[in-house]
């Protein structure tokens, strides 16, 4: 049979304008690189006469809650909201080598022992290597097919002759349709083969994964094209450098978002963490200065993280800030509040700060453990060991209350931390017993300081 060639036209991203030829510059929007291909349509089809659909009273619309497919991993569960639901796609990011395709095979050999078929289509490795990976991470292959493809249709045809529940595709960047001329992993094809596997998910109930590597820029392949299209996006992160990798949820129909799933690389694949705060303390040296401990509330869970400071004499040209896991906005910002507010001269020194673990926090509430652990590096003073403190620090010095203080208390409690120094609105709301316990509401930056140095 021979392939009807479809058009392709280049459509800019940024206002619709299209054209029969890539141009650099949009005349319409004037703005650069905006024109990616896609495949257009000679004439619409007239919507009103060609619509077989038909409006349903929403009560009428059956829907199964429990149809989820569960992974039995509880990390990758809790971020998939409860597992997987038939017919969705979910995207997982992350920068090359982190361990998507390791996740991907465990998932599927827990897939596998419960008797779920499922298909691993990869693009980039070949079978081989994907057998040696599943030996090294023993997994049950029973039910995993592996095909080695990267041409969507034949990759359909493939999923048709299988027929299995889920599939993943590994990675996307590296699948292209015929109907478009540019090579894989360009914005047309990626966004093209996406938008044709969530139909074909939609319309069979087949579930698929969709891995795909993150580009310098640290969105999924180019401008966060797949995002939208996508039910549920998960990225995967981690310094190589550290074992712990966090698998976390940034869009998810079916569930809630910012809910984390903590894992870690082991020699035989990547193994959960139930309890993350205790593991990120492990290695914390007591009693040293710049070293302070801060709860930060990921999804539903509270994870105790340690923050450290260093804080040095700037012999020469302007001073540095360097954050690793903290965003270097924020801690410049802080470091003026406490030049200002404090009365510590501070602005003038090099700064280097880094949260323990390799874990990234952008909450305000770790605002308060910012600043003392930056404090206690420059004073050179220790805070004592079992001090937990965390609290929004405003422009003007003041401390604002957090949301969840008490999930946040009672995770500091279970391990062993005696000493509490929060928002004065949060300790209000605390009751009386907890009150006379060692529970400190603080009201600004200073008093703060205060207690803790003086
Ligand atoms: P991989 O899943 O191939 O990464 P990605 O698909 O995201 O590119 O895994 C990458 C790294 O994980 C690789 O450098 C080796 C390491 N690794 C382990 O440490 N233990 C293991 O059991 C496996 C399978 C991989
Ligand atoms: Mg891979």
């Amino acid at each position: 049979m021979k392939r009807s060639k479809a058009t392709v036209i280049y459509v800019c991203q940024n206002c619709g304008s299209n054209s029969p030829r890539w141009i650099g510059k949009c005349p319409a929007c004037e703005q650069w690189n905006t024109y990616v291909e896609e495949i257009g349509t000679k004439e619409k089809p007239n919507p009103v006469l060609k619509s077989k659909s038909k409006p349903v009273s929403i009560n009428d619309i059956s829907c199964d809650d429990e149809n989820r497919i569960r992974t039995e991993i509880t990390e990758m569960d809790r971020v998939l909201g409860g597992g997987l639901i038939s017919g969705s796609t979910v995207l997982i990011g992350g920068d090359p080598g982190i361990g998507k395709s390791t996740l991907a095979l465990q998932i599927f050999g827990k897939y596998s022992e419960n008797g779920i078929k499922v298909l691993y289509i990869t693009g980039e490795e070949s079978s081989d290597q994907i057998k040696i990976r599943a030996k090294r991470l023993d997994v049950n292959g029973e039910n995993i097919y592996v095909v080695t493809e990267t041409n969507l249709d034949s990759i359909i045809n493939n999923i048709e002759n299988t027929c299995p529940v889920v599939v993943v595709i590994d990675s996307i960047q590296t699948i292209y349709s015929v109907d478009l001329p540019s090579a894989p992993g360009t914005v047309g094809q990626i966004r093209e083969c996406t938008s044709k596997i969530v139909q074909y998910a939609k319309n069979k109930g087949i579930s698929f994964f969709l891995i795909g590597h993150v580009t310098k820029e640290g969105s999924i392949a180019g401008p966060k094209v797949l995002e939208h299209m996508v039910d549920t996006v998960l990225y995967f992160e981690g310094g190589k450098s550290h074992p712990f990798r966090i698998l976390r949820a940034v869009k998810n129909r079916y569930g809630s978002t910012n809910e984390i799933g903590v894992f870690e690389m082991t020699n035989s694949g990547l193994g959960e963490v139930k309890n993350p705060s205790e593991i990120f303390l492990s290695e914390r040296p007591l009693n040293s200065s710049g070293s302070v401990v801060t709860p930060c509330i990921e999804g539903t869970r509270p994870i105790l993280v340690e923050i450290q400071a260093l804080v040095s004499p700037c012999n020469f040209g302007v001073p540095r800030r360097t954050t690793i896991g903290l965003d270097t906005n924020r801690v410049s910002l802080l470091v003026a509040v406490l030049e200002k507010r404090a009365g510590l001269q501070i602005t003038s020194q090099d700064i280097f700060m880094n949260v323990a673990g390799g874990v990234k926090i952008e909450e305000p509430a770790v605002d308060l453990g910012i600043c003392i652990s930056l404090v206690s590096s420059l004073l050179n003073k220790p805070v004592s060991a079992d001090t937990l403190l965390f609290g929004e620090v405003g422009l003007s010095g003041e401390i604002r209350g957090v949301s969840q203080a008490d999930v946040r208390l009672k995770e500091a409690e279970k391990l062993g931390f005696r000493r509490f120094i929060l928002p004065e609105t949060n300790h209000e709301n605390l009751n009386e017993q907890s009150k006379k316990q060692q529970y400190l509401g603080i009201k600004n930056i200073s008093q703060a300081i205060e207690i803790l140095f003086e």
